[in-house]
């Protein structure tokens, strides 16, 4: 009975590792399978939280560099030291691991390291270095995210062509850095490496970055960013990569003429796909879609008796949050109770400078809706704390429907817009009116008095716009 359990995870991800404490918390026997070294999957290890410490200490270079003169602040002879810079990183992920493994621990979800398989029957085979153990359980949920996306003409080789996991620890600076994808990836870790210094080149094949936007936040975003340094290459398509006199030049097609670019380092952030690599979903008949994901149903049952999948693996945002919402609903509808995820409303953050976030409808999608709107926008230059904090650059948007001004969806672009759209979000949450939103009270002077003024602007109402 030792290897039996109510519930086996497999993945530690943000998905994984907080449906296995919901799940100690509803009294299941929980175990919990990790192929790599620690635990916290990509989020933790690789994605979200190494990328958000270098943002942050390369922001404050930045700052160091190029804002504090205005504030008095004499920082001559400035410099940065690569070596420190990454050890700050990964002193956070540290703390951060640890905190998964005394969770684990607390909860006493039990942990086993190897390769998770399915093996038909409720049973989970863990393969480790050098064991095997055969692991049984009533319900068994998948949730072993995604990996990076390859390009075929430009392959990994993890040091001239890179994915986003290599490129949170250079040891140097790269001179010339080229970042295929003006997504979220392509976006903060090009922001990281032009602060520090890079001549960051993004090359995107649609015509504006940050697609999933509505247009003006990608435009005004574009504008921003080029302010900092990044050159942003739209419309373009990368079609190759060659090696001329020792130096990598990648090529590029944009309005049938071919371009070259030479690069020290070449971020390829083009997207993830679903990780079922080895995972025996053939053995319990379970078949992937056209995208490589695990279908599953509004109880996240896949098509085995039994098995569930959450995250990243299955259809939806590959977002670290939406992930732990379907852990926890997953896991308390096993338990028989009312667990459910709204999808409607899922911020999404770009972490730059400034940050971009949004939840729920575009005006774009609006419109592909047939749904009437009205939008009210305020612009960071008119909120005082904006002003005392260099914090200008930026506007919140909030789009509310013509007939009942519920709020449909809100845009933001500004300093700390992942911490803003959080009273959007909950706001959406409750099935709120831009009135709602309008009429709440934000404290004097913060930024978030922005948000206020925006949904007070849907009907013109707005005070200092
Ligand atoms: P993404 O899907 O956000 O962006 C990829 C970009 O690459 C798109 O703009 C796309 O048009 C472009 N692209 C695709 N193929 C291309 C090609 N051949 N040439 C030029 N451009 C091309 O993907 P990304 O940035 O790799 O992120 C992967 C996933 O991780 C996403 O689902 C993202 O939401 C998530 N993520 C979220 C973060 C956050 O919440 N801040 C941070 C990092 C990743």
């Amino acid at each position: 009975m030792e290897n039996t359990f109510d519930l086996v995870i497999i993945g530690s991800g943000p998905g994984g590792y907080v449906a296995a404490i919901r799940g100690a918390q509803l009294g299941f026997k929980t175990a919990i399978i990790e192929k790599d070294k620690n635990l916290g999957g990509t989020c933790l290890n690789v994605g979200c939280i190494p990328s958000k410490a270098l943002l942050y200490s390369s922001e404050m270079y930045h700052f160091a560099g190029h804002g504090a003169t205005a504030h008095g602040i004499d920082l001559t002879n400035l410099s940065i030291s690569i070596e420190h810079l990454m050890a700050k990183k990964d002193k956070t992920v540290d703390q951060l691991r640890s905190g998964v493994v005394h969770l684990m621990k607390t909860n006493k979800i039990k942990v086993f390291k190897g390769l998770g398989m399915l093996a038909g029957d409720h049973k989970v085979r863990v393969k480790g270095a050098n064991d095997e153990t055969v692991l049984t359980g009533k319900h068994i949920i998948i949730a072993t995210g995604s990996c990076v996306i390859e390009l075929p003409f430009l392959k990994f080789d993890g040091e001239t062509v890179v994915s986003s996991d290599q490129a949170i620890a250079f040891d140097k600076v790269p001179a010339k850095m080229i970042v295929v994808g003006a997504g979220a990836i392509g976006l903060e870790l090009g922001s990281v490496w032009a602060r520090l210094g890079s001549q960051v080149d993004v090359i995107e094949f649609l015509p504006v970055i940050a697609p999933t936007f509505d247009k003006d936040v990608s435009k005004m975003a574009e504008r921003l960013f080029k302010k900092q340094g990044l050159n942003f290459h739209l419309k373009t398509k990368v079609t190759g990569l060659k090696q001329e006199k020792g130096k990598n030049i990648l090529t590029a097609e944009k309005d049938g003429k071919e371009i070259e670019f030479e690069a020290d380092k070449i971020l390829v952030a083009v997207g993830r796909k679903p990780y079922t690599e080895r995972l025996g979903l053939e053995s319990v008949g379970i078949q992937t879609d056209e995208k490589g994901r695990i279908p599953v149903d509004k109880h996240f049952k896949t098509t085995a008796h039994g098995i569930y999948a959450i995250g990243d693996v299955i259809p939806g945002p590959m977002l670290a949050h939406k992930a732990e919402e379907e852990g926890v609903a997953c896991v308390e509808r096993i338990a028989g109770q009312a667990g459910h995820v709204n999808y409607a409303v899922i911020p999404n953050v770009i972490y730059t400078e400034p940050e971009i976030a949004s939840v729920g409808l575009t005006e774009a999608m609006a419109k592909e809706q047939g749904i009437e709107y009205k939008s009210g926008k305020f612009n960071l230059s008119g909120n005082g704390r904006a002003i005392a904090t260099d914090a200008t650059d930026g506007f919140v948007k909030v789009t509310a429907c013509k007939k009942t001004d519920r709020i449909l969806g809100v845009q933001v672009i500004a300093k700390s817009g992942s911490e803003l759209i959080a009273s959007a979000v909950t706001h959406m949450e409750y099935g709120g009116s831009a009135e709602d939103l309008g009429r709440t009270i934000h404290a004097h002077p913060t930024l978030s008095e922005a948000m206020k003024e925006a949904a007070l602007a849907v009907d013109g109402n707005a005070i200092h716009g």
